[in-house]
């Protein structure tokens, strides 16, 4: 009796404590899978991951004693959107891989390497990929001109996306890998615990069989988003971290939406200084650029979403949750869910001009296409219903 008991106890403790504890996802594995501790072996530099063949031909030493740098671990240029060496999974942004991107997009649409061919247009031409950008000259909608911010976009560190955004690339993200934090991300206020080292961004990581990808409406990483844009009044800090301009930078409202809008301010805030700097002057139609953060109306054309499915998630065009979801659901709910930067482009690059999910070429009133891209949402737009 007694015994029993005991074990009821255990048996709720455990239970408990498998509940509570955060999906973390720590780095394991041998150490010399990823580092070198001289970058030398028998006397010659060691090899470092995706120096072959590849247009960033890595050389060592990295800071951290890592085997490589963003690009050598993330972007090796082989067929696999993940790659495996040594029972480590690393995760992949430049690939040949033809069944499918990670949820991020692929770098290699931007160098031709795989899609119908080679053009800046098709992503953020970040520099370690040795190829910037011929015709913008910094982000567009920036909070100064765009050659403010130039030319030099990195992955992380000052004039990067992850990160601390300050600081050189190793540093903005030290201690992130190891203490990383899957799942769902609704803290956020370290670099581990933000959605993809993404500072500040809140969300949920798919870590199901599609880690890191859509897949399909029950596999997919889950976005967050707001019922309001930032709202810029001249108060700096809705970006920057004190000391302006050093301290690094995070959206306030941690949004993802509001992350791309610190670089391309104008498309996604409010601004009350200069409304013809913002999508309008509240979050109600009619807008000046199209709105981020506001949520699809439960009315009219937007309450038919995804038409013909009941409302089922379409990982073509998703949407953002307004809180952040503990799991992954395969429904849009008007009237709750955000329309999101990420609805109608991709974080890295796509195979379309401007980064977008789909060809908007071909997005044709009365041209039949009803339930793709635009039509996801506008579902009378296409027949006038
Ligand atoms: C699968 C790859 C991988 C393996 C395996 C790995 N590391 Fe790392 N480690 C990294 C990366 C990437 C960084 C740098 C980026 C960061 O800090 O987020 C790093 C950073 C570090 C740092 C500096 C930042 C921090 O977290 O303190 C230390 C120290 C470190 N690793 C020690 C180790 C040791 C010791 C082992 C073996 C027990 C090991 N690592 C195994 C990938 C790995
Ligand atoms: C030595 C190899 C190595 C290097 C160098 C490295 N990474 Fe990683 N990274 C990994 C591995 C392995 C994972 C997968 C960890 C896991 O399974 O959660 C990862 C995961 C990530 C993730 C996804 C985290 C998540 O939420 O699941 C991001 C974002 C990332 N790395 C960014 C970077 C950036 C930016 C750099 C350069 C500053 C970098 N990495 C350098 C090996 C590396
Ligand atoms: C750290 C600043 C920064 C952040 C954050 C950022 N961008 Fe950009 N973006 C840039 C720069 C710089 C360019 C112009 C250079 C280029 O396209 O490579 C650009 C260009 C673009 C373009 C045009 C691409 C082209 O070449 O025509 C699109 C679309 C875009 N960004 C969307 C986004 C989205 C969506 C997000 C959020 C997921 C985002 N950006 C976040 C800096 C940023
Ligand atoms: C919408 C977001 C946003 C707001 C609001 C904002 N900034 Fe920035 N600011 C940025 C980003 C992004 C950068 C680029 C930082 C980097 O990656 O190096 C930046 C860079 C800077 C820099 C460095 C200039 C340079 O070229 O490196 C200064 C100085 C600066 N901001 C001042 C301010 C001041 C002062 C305010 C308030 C009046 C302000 N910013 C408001 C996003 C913002
Ligand atoms: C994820 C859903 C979604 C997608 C995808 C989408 N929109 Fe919208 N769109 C909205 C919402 C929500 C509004 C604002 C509705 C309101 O409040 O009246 C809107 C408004 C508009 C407006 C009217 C702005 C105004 O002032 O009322 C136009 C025009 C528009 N969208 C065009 C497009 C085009 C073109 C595409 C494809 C490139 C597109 N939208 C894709 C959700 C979406
Ligand atoms: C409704 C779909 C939709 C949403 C939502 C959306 N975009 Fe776009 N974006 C487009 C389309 C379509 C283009 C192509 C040019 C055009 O029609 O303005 C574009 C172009 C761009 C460009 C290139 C502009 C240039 O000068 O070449 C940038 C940068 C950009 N978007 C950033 C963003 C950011 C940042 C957000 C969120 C704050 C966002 N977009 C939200 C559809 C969208």
């Amino acid at each position: 009796m007694k015994c029993n008991h005991l074990f009821n106890l255990l048996l709720i403790f455990t239970i408990c404590l498998l509940t509570i504890s955060p999906l973390s996802a720590a780095i394991t594995g041998d150490c010399s899978n990823c580092h070198t501790m001289h970058d030398s072996q028998n006397g010659s530099a060691t090899a470092t991951f995706g120096a072959a063949g590849q247009p960033w031909t890595g050389t060592g030493p990295y800071r951290m004693l890592t085997k490589g740098d963003c690009l050598g671990c993330h972007g090796m240029g082989t067929a696999n959107k993940i790659e495996t060496l040594a029972g480590n999974s690393f995760p992949q942004v430049y690939h040949t891989d033809a069944s499918g991107d990670l949820a991020g997009g692929n770098f290699a649409y931007i160098t031709g390497a795989k899609g119908s061919g080679a053009s800046d247009a098709k992503g953020h031409n970040v520099t370690d990929l040795g190829n910037s950008d011929n015709t913008l000259t910094g982000p567009p909608g920036y909070h100064g001109t765009p050659t403010d911010f130039g030319t030099t976009l990195n992955c992380s560190g000052a004039r990067g996306c992850h990160g601390t955004r300050s600081g050189n690339s190793s540093a903005s993200i030290k201690g992130a890998h190891h203490k990383n934090i899957d799942g769902q991300c609704d803290t956020a206020d370290q670099i581990y615990n933000s959605y993809r080292f993404l500072n500040g961004v809140k969300g949920f990581e798919n870590m199901g069989t599609y880690k890191w990808q859509n897949k399909d409406a029950s596999n997919h990483n889950e976005y967050y988003g707001s019922n309001t844009p930032m709202t810029y009044d001249g108060t700096c800090t809705i970006c920057h971290i004190a000391p302006i301009p050093t301290g690094g930078i995070k959206p306030s409202s941690n949004t993802i939406s509001a992350f791309c809008g610190t670089c391309h301010r104008a498309f996604h805030v409010i601004n009350q200084l200069d409304v013809t700097q913002g999508i309008g002057d509240d979050t109600a139609s009619p807008f000046l650029r199209h709105p981020t953060d506001i949520v699809l109306p439960n009315s009219g054309e937007y309450a038919n979403y995804n038409q013909g499915t009941s409302n089922q998630y379409s990982v073509e065009t998703p949407v953002a949750r307004t809180t952040v979801p503990s799991s992954i659901s395969n429904t849009v709910t008007p009237g709750a869910d955000a329309v999101m930067c990420l609805s109608c482009h991709v974080a890295h690059a796509s195979n379309y001009a401007d980064m977008l999910r789909w060809d908007y070429s071909a997005m044709v009133a009365g041209g039949g296409t009803n339930g793709t891209g635009c039509f996801t949402c506008h579902t009378s737009k296409d027949d006038g219903s």
